[in-house]
């Protein structure tokens, strides 16, 4: 699966900030056809949108189009977004059941041609208390899924509870999110930081989605990409620890022993599979790690 760090949503409707988007290079860009976009509008994103995917090159950066929740009359007409130059997938919010993505994905297989079927993928926004209880049977909907997002706004919207700093308020729905899809091998792509202009909080929030499991976080600014990316990716020092202990632990193996100690604390196969798991987070993200 290919790293998606930073997703910065653009508003579908607004071709320059698409064009300014597109030039930053975050891992994915999601264009918005959802709440993103005023009612009045909606249809111009949609053409704006169309025009983006047939003329732009996103270069390495994948292309994405959320399109608003099944059961609005928006949809399935957003769909024809897809009538021309396909993107790298769909967005889809509010999913409340396994039901709302394999229609979605019905829809989708109209617009591929044959040799392209199946190629969109779908991200599916948990923002729902009904979505969250459905988590199970939504991780395991449909082939095409590739990660499962939480949505904290909309969330704490739908429950009436009040949103905290610390989303202590949706603690329960935000780990859950990541459990499911850890479960069934999605990737897990944490809430946007609404706050404009406090890097160091946003830093603190990518971290404990990262501390949590989660493998990417929304962006809705420009300036958000750069922090949340770096989160995302492992650093040097944590690359070279993690060698550390794998070779290490290669060397106990030998000796036959499978705990031991390292710098004062117990070593065994868990941490092994924590620091094997960051080498490949690092190779993922591009980091050619035997040069470090
Ligand atoms: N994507 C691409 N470019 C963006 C951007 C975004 N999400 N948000 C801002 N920019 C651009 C602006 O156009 C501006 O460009 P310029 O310097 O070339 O004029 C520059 O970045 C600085 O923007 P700034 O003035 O700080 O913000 P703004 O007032 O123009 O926009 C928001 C603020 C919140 C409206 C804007 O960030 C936005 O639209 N975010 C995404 C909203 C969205 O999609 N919501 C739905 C998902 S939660
Ligand atoms: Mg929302």
């Amino acid at each position: 699966m290919p790293p998606r760090r930073a997703l910065l949503f653009i508003p579908g409707d607004d071709r320059r900030k698409i064009e300014k988007g597109i030039g930053l290079q975050p891992d994915c860009i999601i264009m918005d056809l959802e709440d993103g976009v005023a009612a009045s509008r909606k249809a111009a994103a949609i053409e704006t949108i169309r025009a983006t995917l047939a003329a732009m090159d996103f270069g390495r950066s994948e292309k994405w189009v959320r399109v608003n929740a099944v059961g609005t009359p928006y949809m399935p007409d957003d769909l024809r977004v897809l009538d021309g130059s396909l993107p790298d997938g769909i967005v889809i919010p509010k999913v409340e059941s396994a039901e709302q993505i394999k229609r979605v994905s019905s829809w989708i297989s109209h617009y591929e041609p044959a040799e392209q079927a199946g190629s969109i993928k779908l991200i599916a926004i948990i923002e729902s208390a009904k979505g969250v209880v459905n988590l199970r049977e939504i991780a395991a909907s449909d082939p095409r899924l590739v990660a499962l997002c939480f949505g904290a706004e909309d969330l704490a919207g739908d429950i009436g509870a009040i949103r905290t700093p610390d989303i202590h308020e949706s603690a329960y729905a935000r780990g859950a999110v990541v459990i499911y899809a850890k479960a069934f091998d999605l990737q897990a792509i944490d809430t946007p930081f609404i706050t404009l202009d406090d890097e160091a909080a946003l830093t603190r929030e990518a971290y404990s989605a990262l501390e949590m499991g989660y493998t990417g976080k929304l962006a809705i600014h420009p300036k958000q990409i750069a922090p949340i990316t770096t989160v995302f990716t492992p650093n040097a020092s944590e690359i070279q620890a993690a060698q550390r202990l794998i070779a290490a632990f290669e060397q106990q193996q030998h000796s036959g022993s499978g705990a031991f100690q390292l710098d004062g604390k117990m070593v065994d196969m868990p941490m092994i599979r924590a620091a094997t798991a960051l080498l490949e987070r690092a190779k993922m993200a591009g980091i050619p790690i035997e040069n470090i």
